[in-house]
């Protein structure tokens, strides 16, 4: 028996050592950690339960039969993370370059298989050349086998990505369907073709960094919605976004105890600039309501005349949708439109309720953007408000014109609760707009048309431009002083915890994509 076991421990030291230490070394020297080191960091101490451990590849092309490592190029397996249980498969550079041979994708599809059946988020942490070269087609069908399972998975559990090395070719699209994606700046890179094809193709000239890389992928393309310093960051900020989450569709997310007491915030009676064309940043707001510290942006540095993310409100999960003054002006456009519809839908997927802040002039006029579809675009945003059955509660702060009044979790499309401030405007256009066009005959006829556009801007201002004739009509539920905010939505939330909504039978949907 001795000799056995000392066999077993031996397979699982060679295990341990992946690729071995010549590679671990040269991973080590990029500023990378191995895969077994990212796992050791992400879950709880000594949780992590190893399945597959002594798996190998079948290949026996190009001499691959003489070169197998166990456990080929990724590790997978069960643990917990801030005491939940959660499956991870994490990509091993030093193996083939973490390539994905049929085996590898085995493994993953077999986690995934387990993470649905048990009802727990699945983490990916992606650090792979891609495809086994050597292996062909039969990797190409491993990919696609991911896919699907990744899109069988989607809205089941949780389905997070983070990319810790490269992540080309077909390997993007599994990160890409699932939930959220967080790069590691100067570490990681995606991209569908890589410089080389691009300069052939295109003849540009770009840099791994600049095509793909992660501040390019959290600002341009919006691809990630997180991009890190280091590693160390984007694993922390995994257990962050995790804490906000449920373990799946059928549960709600877990609720931190919270004891009421004085609840308001004297400071927001004052927040409100006086000049109503003046910019000022949202978040302070999401800031004094949320819980302290207890926001977590999402998707941050792309389309940020948008802010969302996940916060606690008396320790209640929350998704936070919030129109930034600060960018912009607040516009929707088409990139705002997608980011809130995504974040929206995946709220409403795992039963996180949401809050909407309000202040939104309408939709960014011009050419790029009705020639990049803001029709279609701020279409999805309409749509995934409108099928949201979780708990949903506006608060309008100042402006709420036009179509975006509309689009914003208006009352009209099934919102719960929605509350203004009494600097709230709500109105087809902004004051000034709506005079030069209804008053148009009146003002170029005028023998001083400024003053009276002056005299008809101030007019329309004085019926629109508050939220009492929206209130008059119930599409206000009430007018809030802001310092009651915070109390009004925490017993808001609570008032709503047991929502049902019944809707009606279909297949699926048909959001505009
Ligand atoms: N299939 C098989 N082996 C691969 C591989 C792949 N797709 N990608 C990398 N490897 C192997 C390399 O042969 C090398 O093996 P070795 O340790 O025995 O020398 C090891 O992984 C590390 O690769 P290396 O090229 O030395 O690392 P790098 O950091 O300099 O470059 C890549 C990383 C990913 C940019 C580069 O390896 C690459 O371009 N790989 C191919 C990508 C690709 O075209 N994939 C297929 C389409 S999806």
């Amino acid at each position: 028996m001795d000799k056995k076991i000392a066999l077993l421990k031996d397979k699982i030291n060679q295990a341990n050592l992946g690729g071995g230490q010549a590679r671990i070394d040269s991973q080590h020297k990029k500023g990378k950690l191995t895969a077994r080191e990212r796992i050791h960091f992400l879950m709880d101490e000594n949780s992590f339960e190893e399945i597959g451990m002594l798996v190998t590849h079948r290949s026996t092309d190009f001499g691959m039969e003489r070169e197998k490592y166990l456990g080929d190029g990724v590790i997978t397996g069960y643990g917990t993370i801030n005491g939940k249980l959660t499956y991870v498969f994490s990509q091993d550079f030093t193996v083939f370059g973490g390539s994905l041979s049929e085996t590898h994708a085995e493994k993953i599809c077999k986690l995934m298989d387990m993470a649905m059946k048990n009802g727990a988020p699945l983490i990916g942490l992606n650090d792979s050349g891609g495809a086994r070269i050597q292996e062909g087609v039969v990797s190409l069908g491993g990919y696609a086998d991911i896919f699907y399972k990744n899109v069988q998975a989607s809205g089941v559990i949780p389905q997070l990505s983070a990319i810790m090395g490269p992540c080309a070719g077909g390997a993007v699209y599994s990160p890409a369907i699932t939930d959220f994606i967080l790069m590691v700046e100067n570490t990681s890179y995606m991209f569908v073709t890589g410089p080389n094809v691009v300069k052939t193709v295109t003849h540009e000239e770009v840099t791994s960094e600049e095509l793909g890389g992660a501040s390019t992928h959290a600002t341009k393309s919006g691809v990630t919605h997180f991009a890190c310093a280091n590693e160390i960051e984007a694993i922390n900020h995994v257990k962050k976004l995790l804490s906000y989450m449920p373990q799946n569709c059928e549960e709600i997310p877990e609720s931190l105890p919270y004891e009421i007491t004085d609840e308001s915030r004297i400071e927001l009676n004052t927040f409100m600039p006086q000049n109503a064309s003046q910019p000022y940043d949202i978040r302070e707001i999401i800031s004094s309501v949320a819980d302290t510290y207890s926001f977590l942006e999402v998707h941050k540095d792309f389309a940020e005349n948008i802010v969302v993310g996940f916060a606690r409100l008396a320790g209640r999960s929350i998704g936070i949708v919030a129109n930034q003054p600060a960018y912009l002006a607040g516009v929707l456009d088409s990139n705002s439109s997608t980011k809130a519809a995504r974040f929206v839908r995946f709220c409403d997927c795992f039963n996180i309720p949401l809050l909407v802040f309000e202040d939104v002039p309408g939709f960014l006029p011009g050419t790029d953007q009705e020639w990049n579809g803001i029709i279609t675009n701020g279409a999805k945003l309409l749509y995934a408000f409108s099928e949201a059955t979780v708990p949903r509660i506006t608060v309008i702060t100042r402006k709420a014109y036009g179509g975006a009044y509309d689009v914003m979790n208006s009352k009209h499309i099934g919102a719960d609760m929605n509350y203004a401030w009494p600097s709230a405007e709500i109105a087809v256009m902004g004051a000034k707009g709506a005079a030069e066009i209804i008053f148009k005959k009146e003002i170029t006829t005028a023998e001083n048309p400024q003053e009276k556009w002056l005299e008809k801007e101030k007019l329309y201002s004085n019926i629109f431009a508050n939220p009492y004739r929206a209130a008059e009509r119930g599409f206000i539920d009430e007018v809030i002083e802001p310092s009651q905010t915070r109390i009004k939505l925490i017993k808001a939330f609570k008032m709503l915890e047991n929502k049902v909504v019944n809707t009606p039978r279909k297949k699926h949907g048909n959001i505009p994509l």
